[in-house]
């Protein structure tokens, strides 16, 4: 297995619940580790731009509406298959689905607000690391 590195957010719905530090520790007890972490809160433009690929979706609006409500920490990720183990570990995107034991299960509220997400696969996971973070800020 080869050591990777995935883009992660935990979203305005559970730094708003004050769930930074129980998600995060959730990913370290998990084998990954934290190279790069800031809090922001994002534009409306950098919100559509980070999820174009919705754009034409019915809930895209309520996506961006969501992401720019409150702060959100963006993270890199770094482990064993740390993509699909994030993905793992998060669980299903709806939390009605997500299996037990996981982040989504344990913390989300909704399909809208469920809590963290993660890359889908190592092309998603450059670009998204490349969207939130310059080289010098991630320290492995
Ligand atoms: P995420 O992994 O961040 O990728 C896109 C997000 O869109 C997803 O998590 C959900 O929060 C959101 N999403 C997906 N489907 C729906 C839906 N049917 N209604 C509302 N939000 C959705």
């Amino acid at each position: 297995m080869a050591i990777e590195r995935t883009f992660s957010m935990i979203k305005p719905d559970a730094t708003k619940r004050n769930l930074t530090g129980a998600i995060t520790k959730v990913f370290e007890d998990n084998g990954l580790r934290i190279v790069a972490s800031k809090r922001v809160w994002m534009s409306k433009r950098e919100a559509e731009g980070f999820y174009a690929v919705h754009k034409e979706r019915p809930f895209f609006g309520e996506l961006v509406e969501g992401m720019t409500s409150g702060p959100t920490i963006v993270q890199v990720l770094e482990g064993e298959n740390a993509i699909l183990k994030n993905r793992e570990i998060m669980g299903a995107t709806n939390p009605a689905q997500a299996a037990e034991g996981t982040i989504r299960k344990q913390f989300a509220l909704s399909i809208g607000e469920n809590s963290v997400h993660g890359s889908d696969a190592p092309e998603t996971a450059a670009e998204e690391i490349a969207y939130w973070f310059s080289a010098t800020e991630i320290v492995g």
